[in-house]
């Protein structure tokens, strides 16, 4: 095979490219034609412009099983949301039971909580990132005030029984945070039906919007202290920050352009259907692992049964390190994948890579078989 100046995008866990062409056309039909500010203005830009953020939330909630859309608020990525939950719902002498899979984005606000009084457990998963339910019920103590679990691994794929663990969180009646960062708009996720107290999503990976979008939805009867406090557009005579919900965790000009791209996006998930989307992937990774198990060299992280993952792998070699291997798919044949820990030490410690990281692999609906099978030709031309 001969060297191709092709562009071939498999980091989709970093962030999804391309985006259906609705989202492009959102955004761009949005600062074009309307620009206006949500909720600050009687004119009809500003009208427009918090309808148009009123259907994106709806869009979401709508997807996500989110009984109140109202409850459902936005913010710039599943980061702040984790934040705005850990920071503002813990409170000092308070004990959190997660796991030892989760993304710093939970691991950092957690060692940081450490100074204000708040301990935590990471119960140890298997070496293919499957936790098992009864050791996280084993460390439930009466102090628990809250439960974590990335439902979907951003380094190998793996999904967790999010169910099983929704319902021993309701058993012992403490509440249950979940990331969803890697599972919305690519798995059935119903908040309604599971119990979930409170989930954090990124708007800019299968939700298909834009960076800088993301959200919580904070179940009935939750009230965390806002992360952050300004002008809402409302109640603006009063010097507290307003109780109603969106409005108390959302101050400050809201990313009118990146939301109602995020509900174009949303919408696209939707009518394609989250089960097609589920099986377009299980059909794609099926033919990556059937490559990458013919190549003795390449080892792959993560559940052995495909279903349960998603199109994200975690891959080691014999020979060459991640950072390489990299490297070379980059500059040789331009296809994109990341290396390296992904932002997950504790993920990797558990499959065991922490020493090199691994070379991930991820998919979004938007690639083709054929851009898998150029993938599988570049890594074996690489003979590793
Ligand atoms: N957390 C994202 C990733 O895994 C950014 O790449």
């Amino acid at each position: 095979m001969g060297e191709e100046t092709r562009s071939v995008y498999l980091d989709n866990a970093a962030t999804t490219y391309p985006k259906p062409e609705v989202t492009y056309e959102a955004v761009d039909g949005f600062m074009r034609d309307i620009g206006g500010s949500a909720g600050r203005s009687g004119h009809w830009r500003s009208v427009e412009t918090g309808r148009m953020v009123y259907a994106a939330r709806e869009a979401v909630a709508s997807l996500l099983g989110a009984p109140d859309p109202l409850r459902l608020v936005f913010t710039r990525n599943a980061t702040e949301a984790l934040n705005l939950a850990i920071q503002g719902f813990l409170k000092p002498g308070e004990h959190v039971v997660t796991t030892s899979m989760e993304h710093n984005s939970v691991m950092r606000p957690l060692a940081a909580a450490g100074s204000r009084g708040i301990t935590s457990t990471a119960v140890r998963c298997a070496p293919d990132g499957r936790l098992d339910p009864p050791d996280l019920q084993k460390a439930i103590k009466p102090s628990t005030g809250l439960i974590i679990l990335n439902h979907v691994s951003n380094v190998t794929g793996t999904i967790q029984p999010l169910d099983e663990v929704a319902r021993i969180a309701r058993a012992a009646g403490v509440p249950l945070l979940v990331d969803a960062a890697q599972s919305a708009g690519r798995l059935p996720v119903d908040i309604s039906s599971s119990g979930v107290s409170l989930l954090a999503f990124t708007g800019h990976k299968e939700l298909f919007g834009p960076q800088g979008t993301g959200g919580l939805y904070i179940g009935a009867g939750l009230d965390p202290e806002p992360l952050c406090f300004g002008g809402t557009g409302s109640r603006s005579s009063q010097l507290e920050q307003p109780a109603e919900l969106p409005e108390r965790y959302e101050s400050g000009t809201l990313n009118a352009p990146g939301i109602i791209g995020l509900g174009a996006g949303a919408d696209f998930a939707a009518r394609v259907g989250v089960d097609v989307i589920r099986s377009h992937e299980l059909a794609l990774l099926d033919r990556l692992a059937a490559g990458l198990a013919e190549m003795k060299n390449v080892k792959v992280h993560g559940p052995a049964d495909l279903r349960d993952r998603v199109g994200i792998l975690a891959l080691t070699f014999e020979g060459a390190t991640p950072p390489e291997v990299a490297a070379a798919l980059d500059s040789r044949f331009g296809i994109a994948v990341r290396a390296g820990l992904h932002c997950a030490p504790c993920a990797h410690q558990t499959i065991g890579t922490i020493a090199t990281g691994a070379l991930r692999v991820s998919l979004s609906y938007m690639n083709s078989a054929d851009e898998i099978d150029y993938f599988l030709e570049c890594l074996a031309e690489l003979r590793l």
